[in-house]
Order: C-alpha cells, then sequence, then structure tokens
C-alpha cells in the first residue's frame, strides 16, 4: 500500500486554529476573549446549519483548554501535521493537543447524540463526571446532535449540568437549536454558527485548489458555492466529487453535470409564469424539467427558495447579507420581486410551504405540481379574505352597526352556502386560526405573545406576517415558547438566526427582563395535512371571523391554515426588513 493516502478535504483541511476558522467572526471573537481572559464557561451550545464549523470550534476550544504550550489556557493551541503533510512547519504539538486531535485524548469525549448508543453515553457522561481529568487539566465533553439523545441520557446529562464538576467543560452541538430542551438550554453559553457566505466558500475552496495543484474557474467554485449552500463541507465534498470525476482539470460543464442543479434561468421562468398570470407556461416548463431528468420534489425544493428569495429582496433594505447571491442575479431577483407586493410574494412562499408535504406523498406529483403551479398562476385574482375583513372593520367603525345575529347562536357548521362573498380562499389564505379561551385578568401569554407581534410588526412585517401562524404560547421563567400546529414545523425552520434575534430582542422589551424565545411543533398524530375539524372550529370562535359573519350574515363552510396575522400582514408592503 502507498504510504499517502488519500484524505477528504473535509478531513485534510479542518481548521485547528480559531484564526483558520472561515466565518463565525463573532463566535470565535467571543471564545478567544473567554479563553484570554480565563472566563471559559462550564457550557456551551452551539447551533446552526451542517457543516459550518460546530464540531471544529468544539475541538479547537478542547485543544485551548489543553495545550501544553500553555499560557493555561491559550488562544493558539499546537497544529498537528498529518505524518504524510509535504511540508510541516513550526515545533511539534504538545501531546495533549496531538491526542485531542487523532481522536485519542482520554479527557476529551465525544458522544454521537445521533447514534444508537444511548445506554453507553449515559456511563460516559456519568463517567466524565465522576473522575478528575486524567492527564489533561480540562475535561472536555463534546456531544454532537445534542437534541436526539434519548430522555434518559438527557436526565443523566441535566443533573450533571446542575451540579457541574470542576474542571469540566460541556460543548453541545446541535443542527437543531429548537428541539433541545429549554432545561438544558438555559444553562448554557448558546452560540449561533451562520451559514458561511458565498465569497467565504469561494475564497477557501480556491485556496485548496492552489495547495492541491486543481484547476477550476472562478465560475466553476461559484456553482459548488451556491450547491453547497453556505455548507463548508458540503462544498469540499463537492470538490472532492468533481476531482474523482474530471481529476486535477475541472471544466464548468463537468460541474453542471455533477451538481445537476436546476438553472436560475428555469426558476426564474416559473415565477414569472406565476407572477405574469400564466397558467399556460407551466405545462411546457414542467414537462421540460422532467425531460431533463429532474426530481419534481427537488425542483419544488428550489422554488421555494427561488420565491424566499423573491420575499426578502422584496421586504429587506440590503438582502445581500442573507442571500448568498451574485450582485447580478440579485439585480435579477429585484427586478422579478417587483412584479408583486411583499404580502403576495409572502402568500406564494406560505401556499409552497402548505403544499410541499402533499407533493411528496402524492401518487401523481407530475399533476400535482402542474395543478399547484396553475392554481398560484391564478392567486392574486382572488381578493383577499384579509381585505373584506378589514372592509368589515371598517364599516363596524365608521357605518351603522349592521344587524347582529341572535345572542349566543353558535353559526351552523354545514348547512346553505354562505351569503355574500361566496367564493372559498385557495389554501394560504384562510384566516388564521386563533386558539380561544377566555380571557384571563393577567395578560395571557397569547397577549404578550400579541404585543410581540404588533411590535415586530413595523420592522419585520413577514417575521410578524410567519409567526402570525403560531397555535398557542407559553412564558415561563424567562422563556417564550410559541407552539405551532402539528405538521407546520416548516415555520419554525424557516426562520433564520437574526429572526430569531429579534424576535427575543422584542420579548425581552415587552416582558420587560431577558427572554429567549424558543419555536416548537405541536406534537400530533401525523406531519400531513392540517385536521379540518379542529381549523374550522377554532376559525369560528376567531373574533375576526365572527364579525365578518355577523356582517355578512355568513357560514363557515370549511377553513384552512394560513397567510397570517392580518395586521402582520397587511403592513408587509412597506419596505420592511424581514427574514423568510
Ligand atoms: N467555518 C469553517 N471554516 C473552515 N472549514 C470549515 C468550517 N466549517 C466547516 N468546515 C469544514 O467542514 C468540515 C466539517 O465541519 P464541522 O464538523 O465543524 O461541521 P459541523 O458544524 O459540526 O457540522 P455538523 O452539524 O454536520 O456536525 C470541517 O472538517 C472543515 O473542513
Ligand atoms: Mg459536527
Ligand atoms: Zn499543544
Amino acid at each position: 500500500m502507498e504510504k499517502k493516502s488519500y484524505k477528504i478535504f473535509a478531513l485534510k483541511y479542518r481548521p485547528q486554529l480559531f484564526e483558520e476558522v472561515v466565518g463565525q467572526k463573532s463566535v470565535v471573537k467571543t471564545i478567544r476573549n473567554a479563553i484570554a481572559t480565563k472566563r471559559v464557561a462550564q457550557a456551551y451550545l452551539f447551533s446552526g446549519v451542517r457543516g459550518t464549523g460546530k464540531t471544529t470550534v468544539a475541538r479547537i476550544l478542547a485543544k485551548a483548554l489543553n495545550c501544553a504550550r500553555g499560557p493555561e489556557p491559550t488562544t493558539r493551541p499546537c497544529r498537528v501535521w498529518d505524518a504524510d503533510d509535504p511540508q510541516p512547519k513550526g515545533d511539534p504539538p504538545c501531546d495533549a493537543c496531538r491526542s485531542i486531535h487523532e481522536g485519542n485524548a482520554i479527557d476529551v469525549l465525544e458522544i454521537d447524540g445521533a447514534s444508537n448508543r444511548q445506554v453507553d453515553d449515559i456511563e460516559l457522561i456519568r463517567e466524565t463526571v465522576k473522575y478528575k481529568p486524567a492527564y489533561v487539566r480540562t475535561k472536555v465533553l463534546i456531544v454532537d446532535e445534542v437534541h436526539m439523545l434519548s430522555t434518559h441520557a438527557f436526565n443523566a446529562l441535566l443533573k450533571t449540568l446542575e451540579e457541574p464538576p470542576p474542571n469540566t467543560v460541556f460543548i453541545f452541538a446541535t443542527t437543531e437549536f429548537n428541539k433541545v430542551p429549554p432545561t438544558i438550554v438555559s444553562r448554557c453559553q448558546h452560540f449561533e454558527f451562520r451559514k458561511i457566505s458565498h465569497k467565504d466558500i469561494i475564497n477557501h475552496l480556491m485556496e485548496i485548489a492552489k495547495k492541491e495543484g486543481i484547476t477550476i474557474t472562478p465560475a466553476g467554485l461559484a456553482l459548488i458555492a451556491e450547491a453547497a449552500d453556505g455548507s463548508m463541507r458540503d462544498a469540499q465534498s463537492l470538490l472532492d466529487q468533481a476531482v474523482a470525476f474530471s481529476g486535477e482539470n475541472i471544466g464548468d460543464e463537468d460541474l453542471k453535470t455533477i451538481l445537476g442543479t436546476i438553472g436560475q434561468d428555469v426558476l426564474f421562468r416559473f415565477s414569472s409564469a406565476v407572477l405574469d398570470e400564466k397558467p399556460a407556461e407551466v405545462f411546457p416548463l414542467v414537462e421540460s424539467v422532467v425531460a431533463s431528468g429532474h426530481d419534481l420534489r427537488f425542483v419544488f425544493g428550489k422554488l421555494i427558495e427561488h420565491f424566499r428569495a423573491l420575499l426578502l429582496v422584496r421586504s429587506v433594505e440590503k438582502p445581500g447579507d442573507l442571500l448568498v447571491v451574485s450582485p447580478e442575479g440579485l439585480e435579477a431577483l429585484r427586478k422579478e420581486a417587483d412584479k408583486a407586493t411583499a404580502e403576495d410574494l409572502l402568500r406564494y412562499l406560505l401556499a409552497f410551504h402548505q403544499a410541499e408535504p402533499g407533493l411528496k406523498h402524492s401518487a401523481l406529483p407530475r399533476i400535482y405540481f402542474e395543478a399547484f403551479l396553475v392554481k398560484l398562476c391564478n392567486f392574486k385574482k382572488i381578493v383577499p379574505l384579509r381585505e373584506l375583513i378589514k372592509d368589515v372593520e371598517g364599516l363596524r367603525k365608521d357605518g351603522p352597526r349592521p344587524p347582529a345575529r341572535p345572542a349566543g347562536a353558535a353559526p351552523p357548521a354545514s348547512g346553505p352556502a354562505p351569503a355574500g362573498p361566496a367564493r372559498q380562499p385557495p389554501p394560504g389564505m384562510a384566516p388564521p386560526a386563533v386558539s380561544s379561551e377566555a380571557k384571563p385578568a393577567a395578560p395571557a401569554p397569547k397577549d404578550v405573545f400579541a404585543r410581540v407581534l404588533e411590535r415586530l410588526t413595523v420592522e419585520r412585517a413577514p417575521l410578524a406576517a410567519l409567526l402570525g401562524q403560531y397555535s398557542s404560547v407559553l412564558v415561563k421563567d424567562g422563556l417564550l415558547e410559541v407552539l405551532f400546529g402539528s405538521g407546520r414545523g416548516f415555520f419554525v425552520a424557516s426562520l433564520q438566526d437574526k429572526d430569531l434575534r429579534a424576535i427575543e430582542r422584542t420579548a425581552t422589551e415587552v416582558l420587560g427582563r431577558e427572554t429567549k424565545v424558543r419555536f416548537a411543533e405541536e406534537s400530533g398524530t401525523d406531519g400531513g395535512p392540517a385536521r379540518p375539524g379542529r381549523e374550522l372550529e377554532a376559525a369560528l370562535k376567531d373574533p375576526s371571523v365572527k364579525n365578518f359573519m355577523d356582517t355578512f350574515r355568513a357560514q363557515v363552510v370549511s377553513a384552512e391554515p394560513v397567510a397570517s396575522a392580518r395586521e402582520a400582514a397587511g403592513k408587509a408592503r412597506g419596505p420592511a426588513e424581514g427574514g423568510g
């Protein structure tokens, strides 16, 4: 066997020093400061997208805490060169750094929450706490994908965190912050790892290509960066794949084959069909993507991203910070987004989200896909129910009070067709389902959250509109927990770090104390379509719906979950800032 083994780029180029970490500036800065001032926390929680440096930074921190070269601890632990590295530089690493790098340090333990060795994991956690560090100064317990630990393991962990042993640092990493129990979150210093920018990924890959003697064009690198969507690991493994496919000279055409990306032009043709209201264009477009071998679910996912980008450029003043896109791409998005209001774009986006599970389970995905897009093409023609509600409210305030239905008479859930506007809103447009307990004297969590939403609406309307989809709220000990209906977890998933911070800031203001916000999906029987019975019940209790029905003597025939708190979306046209 040859001595020089081929090592995948993600491993070969895993940063070993804080300064080698790409992006994540504020995380790295804060941690380095903590080390320099000897104020390292006892527990950290690293959350964020896959392949953005969580495990990497955890290992660097472990080295920093244990490097024998000090000053104890050091912000510059040893760099460990691989045996087959062509040009080792500098001093040889200390034993601690070497063993941590090689993954066999006794006092630096890594547990993978996603693995099935739960029983062992609990044991490991217990053991870790029991004994003092053996060879090194600080024990470090790294728990990856912490949200996937079993309840047992969590309990063991919690107990440990309640009385943290000396000389032990816990680092938890997760790609799904929302699933980490608040009991753990509240005991940790939390860092959010961001998607790595297009530019940073391109530059980093360019360095790797140079070191490896690979030729690849900037356009080729941009293609990879785009496909990697903010994940450095994905970017590096795409480069691996490209080398395996083309050798050291990677042509753009090869890359296109490898990435199999759906062209931006195709996405734009789809959005133009919708925004220009040309349903006839949907069919040949679908035909062409199917003919070129694309999976419609994949295309659908890309369309969601595309519409999200459109909403973003329509709502945010400087979308460049939030979107990984070239200046020309941004300009094209802008032009396209100008064809609709932010509110319309939000409705399209929500409709997409709502339709996605249906497409996944559809036996006839192509027909589903076509029908859905044709429906979107006709979206604008339908008068938003929200507008009608606004009119009604205007009427009530300004004009004479229309005859009300007899007090206490609940409208029948079935019966003759509704009077007044009979057109039924398509998915994504029905009134929001609002839970409806009687109002208690103290501000109910719901009211607290309503105030948060109200404030958010001013500066981040689309975000507020998204949040208007919640089903219930809990407030407890500086934690505001917002629940979304079962199967509606995509709302949570579509929230960005930036959004979360804005919400927390607002909640802190409203509640007058430091408040963390968590989102969760109500556990339900399935993640499938909403249950009409429940939605209907909730809609019937909604005061706006009641108003509407009273005024038009209408009846609700069916209800679907939807667009937004009307106050929020009503203002979504302004130059508001908001994530998706
Ligand atoms: N910020 C970064 N700077 C440089 N390289 C990075 C960065 N983030 C990730 N990488 C590269 O990607 C590889 C995987 O990174 P890492 O294991 O730290 O990701 P992660 O955030 O823990 O991902 P996951 O959530 O999947 O566990 C690293 O070995 C490294 O090569
Ligand atoms: Mg990791
Ligand atoms: Zn060292």
